[in-house]
């Protein structure tokens, strides 16, 4: 009999996903597909960059001093909203705002998640077609149901995370999440305007071949780090030696092809940045998050990123994540070259 309907949509996945857990009332569930439904409104923007008054800068800087590009206000602006109108959301941490933002209507106060999200991750690619991604990462508020959340409901160590994931709007636009029982990715399919399920299951190779880092930034890296770049580019036949090196610069695109592939992506700390650039709650654990329940590791250089309680909303710290084997090394150099 021909088959006429073989998709499992990310809103079927969910609710499907839902039944692992018989205590589960579907707020997680619905969450996500609210995300899933931002992410196609941010998708259809940047797909239309070019045509429409929407690239270049917007003249204004973020919390960090960076500056904000239009898409940046824009994916910040569509995902605010359509977390505050999901209902099981009360509030929101993202890069481009300096304090959390508190969902005030008697809907949301009872809400029983806060999520943390960049965004747009890697915008300063977006005015050359480069690809781009969003991140989030989903917590169980400490605050009780019903009151105004605080920061402390968003600095919990990474180990909390109740769910993370991403959006990488590449030469196919795919949402990669986790709930902590196994990393999925769904392919959008512009056509019918679903992310459709397309990688199941996705485990990472424990022993990676590609390294990605800005080299540019050579000079000011730990000695350590140096020692680990000419290491990966010695000649060794049983390791696979020399390695690849790819960097796109959007921690998401050199994060998920790693993930597929094998790799490792660092963001060091250097001398003119003493924790490096990432930010631990909204960039470092969300993507710690999906490379460890893939079977890969997230660390600072010398402890599991995940394991880290950030004291401030903003926090940097070095990042390294993706083969085991490439973290282990990466530890080692760093413990014995130095940090
Ligand atoms: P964002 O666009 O959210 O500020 O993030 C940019 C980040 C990250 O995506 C990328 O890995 C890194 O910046 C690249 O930094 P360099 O240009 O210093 O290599
Ligand atoms: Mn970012
Ligand atoms: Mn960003």
């Amino acid at each position: 009999m021909a088959i006429y309907y073989n998709i499992t949509t990310l809103n079927d996945f969910v609710i499907l996903k839902q039944k692992d857990y018989p205590n589960a009332k579907g707020e997680l569930s619905n969450l996500l597909s609210h995300i899933g439904t931002a992410a196609k409104i941010v998708n259809k923007k940047i797909t239309k960059a070019g045509l429409v008054d929407i690239l270049g800068r917007a003249g204004t800087v973020n919390v960090q001093g960076e500056d904000q590009q239009k898409l940046d206000i824009y994916a910040d602006k569509v995902f605010t909203d359509a977390l505050r109108t999901s209902g099981d959301c009360c509030g929101l941490a993202t890069e481009e705002n300096q304090n959390i933002i508190v969902f005030t209507d008697k809907f949301a106060r009872k809400g029983k998640y806060v999520v943390c999200m960049d965004p747009l991750d890697g915008s300063s690619n977006l005015d050359y077609n480069v690809s781009v991604g969003s991140i989030f990462s989903i917590y169980r508020r400490i605050t009780p149901r019903g009151e105004n959340v605080g920061n402390e409901d968003f600095i919990q160590k990474g180990d909390m995370q109740v769910a993370a994931g991403y959006i990488v709007y590449g030469s196919s636009t795919m949402l990669v999440y986790s709930t902590g029982n196994g990393v999925y990715g769904f392919t959008l399919d512009p056509s019918i305007g679903e992310f459709c399920l397309s990688h199941s299951c996705i485990k990472t190779p424990e022993a990676g071949r590609i390294y990605s880092i800005n080299e540019g930034n050579y000079v000011n890296f730990p000695m350590g780090i140096k020692k680990y770049i000419k290491y990966c580019q010695e000649k060794d036949e049983s390791t696979g030696r020399p390695y690849t090196s790819r960097y796109v610069g959007s921690l998401v695109s050199d994060f998920h092809r790693n993930l597929l592939m094998g790799g490792v992506f660092m963001y060091p700390s250097n001398a003119n940045a003493p924790k490096g650039k990432l930010r631990i709650v909204y960039e470092c654990n969300p993507i710690a998050f999906i490379a460890e329940h893939a079977g890969g590791a997230a660390s600072d250089g010398h402890e599991r990123i995940m394991g880290l309680t950030p004291e401030s909303l903003h926090q940097r710290s070095p990042f390294y994540t993706g083969s085991k084997n490439m973290i282990k090394k990466i530890e080692e150099f760093l413990a014995t070259e130095g940090y």
